[in-house]
């Protein structure tokens, strides 16, 4: 009987805890500064900059806009970039139904140039919510704050498409969990291109590749499999798996000299070349290689500079799997 009593103690302090805990992070997460009264002067090179990495290295365009998978790795639709996206549910794996804003004037012109700054870094959207992860802040708070403030002033020069997109719908308890997700931004200055392993690494952040080539538990990387391949794309024709980009040769892409790395990448440079389509049965790459194909040779060098200097994994992907195998 006593032990039932203080099983039963225990319990109603367990659940008062749980209580507790939950209502201090409905009221005081996310804890981020206000935005600040940040202005971000206009240049035509914070432009210029703001387009190549937003369309060929952070690829926020590639989320942020309609894109026709009937084409090889789904091109952006023209006239739809920037007008939000693709939209991310629990038939692909995610906890709710999250979709990508629009980010062209129509939607952010109301928003000051901190509004977006911190939803870009930090993960808080206008209102005060937490973003989802998948949106990259996490990453993009680790870049250079300049970089930050070109993709800024690139989005304010967008053509204003009217696209109404709702906010995310998170199920329980990721929604509550979710506002535990944004953090202060911890910007670096972009490494000396000199220093090719720190530059490749600041690309490779910026440019997300680890966040598809790891294998992934519910939204998060599963350690030790950074780069290594496993994450799952479902179609309606089977799974795509990202591969193995760590240099071990058996397993991963250690057989690639820096030449052929580069021609992947640049296979698909000429814009005026419509990607190829996707034959019928057969599961498209949802890798964006269209839009890092417009990434500069030096920078796509640097990528591949980092890659050798990490540690090589053995782990073997099946890349596609087909219902009918
Ligand atoms: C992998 C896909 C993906 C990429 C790449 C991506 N985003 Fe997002 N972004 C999203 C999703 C999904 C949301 C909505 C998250 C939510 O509602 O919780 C979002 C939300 C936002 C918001 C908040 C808008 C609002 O109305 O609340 C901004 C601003 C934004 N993204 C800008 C960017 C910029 C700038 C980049 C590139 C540096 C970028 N995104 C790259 C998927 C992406
Ligand atoms: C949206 C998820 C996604 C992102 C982001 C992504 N990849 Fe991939 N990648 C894939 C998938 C899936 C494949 C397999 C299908 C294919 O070859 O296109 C692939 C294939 C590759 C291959 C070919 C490997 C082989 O063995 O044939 C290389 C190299 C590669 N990715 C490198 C990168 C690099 C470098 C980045 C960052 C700049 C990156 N990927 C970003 C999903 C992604």
């Amino acid at each position: 009987m006593k032990i039932i009593k203080y099983l039963g103690i225990f319990l109603g302090f367990l659940i008062l805890l749980i209580l507790v805990s939950g209502a201090y992070i409905r009221l005081f997460k996310p804890d981020m500064e206000k935005p600040t009264n940040l202005k971000i002067e206009r240049t035509a090179a914070r432009v210029e900059r703001g387009k190549y990495l937003a369309n060929h290295v952070t690829v926020c365009i590639d989320c942020h806009s309609r894109r026709d998978w009937s084409l090889f790795s789904g091109p952006v639709v023209k006239g739809s970039e920037g007008s939000g996206g693709e939209k991310f549910d629990r038939k692909a794996g995610f906890p709710g139904t999250i979709y990508a804003t629009n980010l062209t004037p129509y939607q952010l012109s109301s928003w000051t140039d901190g509004e977006i700054y911190r939803a870009i870094s930090g993960g808080v959207g206008k209102n005060g919510r937490a973003l989802f992860p998948l949106m990259g802040y996490h990453r993009f708070g680790k870049m250079d704050r300049e970089d930050i403030f070109s993709i800024i002033v690139y989005l304010r020069t967008l053509s204003s498409i009217a696209n109404d997109v709702p906010d995310a719908v998170l199920d329980f308890p990721v929604s509550l969990l979710n506002r535990l997700s944004p953090q202060k931004p911890m910007h670096q200055k972009i490494p000396a291109p000199g220093d090719s392993v720190k530059y490749g690494g600041y690309i490779v952040n910026a440019a997300g590749c680890v966040e598809c080539h790891s294998k992934q538990d519910k939204g998060k990387i599963v350690p030790g499999t950074e780069f290594a391949g496993g994450m799952e794309f479902r179609q309606p024709v089977g799974i795509i798996r990202a591969p193995n980009i760590t240099m071990d040769p058996q397993t991963g892409i250690g057989n690639w000299d820096r030449e052929l790395f580069v021609a992947k990448f640049k296979a698909y440079a000429d814009t005026s070349h419509r990607l190829p389509p996707v034959p019928k049965g057969e599961l498209n790459s949802p890798m964006p290689w269209g839009m890092y194909a417009g990434m500069k040779r030096q920078d796509i060098e640097a990528i591949y500079t980092y890659l050798k200097s990490i540690k090589p994994k053995v782990s073997s992907i099946k890349v596609r799997s087909y219902n009918n195998d």
